[in-house]
């Protein structure tokens, strides 16, 4: 009786058996009514064959509409920054024409030969909007009792005219090893006068943006300007000699 022949075993498949990840996605609005884009990081390693984005009304679900697609990488000159720092590569889409206080679910599916992993969430447009930064900070010292900062709403920000937008200062300072910080505002104004601050310091100071009426969040702060008040001059004795 001979054995039964074994087959030799076969390889194992050589590409991943199992789904890809989830996307992990952030949406935002840039230029409130306008310009939404969501975003997410492309896995390291073995990354999806493919993304699909579509967003559809959520008390119609019936008609889906693509998120355009945005490759890690691809130079635009419309494309607006992720308002978060990423090493990894981002994916971004774009939800044209979305409605005024309207709900919206939005689904990413990655696509691997092995299968496909679905995010779904929800959103409002007057929930996401996150101007970016204001630009052109400026500091000066126009006189040796008040400091000026000044700066420009951020260039994105389209419809300053329609939706204006209102703005907090940080500033902080090193003391003895802490770091000290104050916010003011929230301003209209693109410039403020600060007074009180200390001779002889050193201060830091950034602006963030944010949509008058207080939809959504202020911007990310502005890179930050350094500004030292001068030590006070030493006494001026009257002049005896
Ligand atoms: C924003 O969208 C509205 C309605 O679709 C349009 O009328 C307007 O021109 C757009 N504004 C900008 C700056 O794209
Ligand atoms: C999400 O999109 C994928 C790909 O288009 C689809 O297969 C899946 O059914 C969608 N999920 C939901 C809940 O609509």
């Amino acid at each position: 009786i001979t054995p039964p022949c074994h087959l030799p075993p076969t390889d194992p498949p050589s590409t991943p058996s199992d789904p890809p990840p989830t996307p992990t996605v952030a949406c935002w609005c840039a230029s409130y009514p306008n310009v939404t884009l969501c975003s997410w990081p492309e896995p390291a390693g073995s990354p999806p064959t493919r993304y699909v984005a579509t967003y559809s009304e959520r008390r119609t679900q019936l008609l889906t509409r693509p998120c355009r697609l945005i490759r890690p990488g691809s130079a635009s000159s419309d494309l607006v920054p992720a308002p978060w720092a990423s090493s990894q590569k981002l994916w971004r889409c774009q939800l044209p024409d979305l409605k005024l206080l309207t709900d919206y679910v939005l689904n990413v599916t990655a696509v691997s030969s092995a299968g496909s992993s679905s995010h779904l969430s929800s959103f409002m447009l007057e929930d996401i909007v996150k101007p970016d930064p204001p630009v052109e900070v400026r500091v000066s010292l126009p006189d040796s009792r008040n400091l000026l900062v000044e700066w420009s709403p951020p260039p994105t920000w389209t419809n300053l005219d329609i939706f204006p937008l209102k703005y907090l200062i940080r500033y902080r300072w090193e003391d003895r090893g802490s770091l000290k910080s104050v916010n003011l505002g929230p301003f209209e104004n693109t410039r403020k006068q600060l007074k009180g601050l200390a001779s002889g310091r050193t201060y830091l100071f950034q602006v963030c943006a944010m949509e008058l009426l207080g939809l959504g969040a202020c911007s990310s702060w502005s890179s930050p300007v350094e500004h030292s008040i001068p030590k006070a001059g030493p006494l001026r004795l009257p002049h005896t000699s």
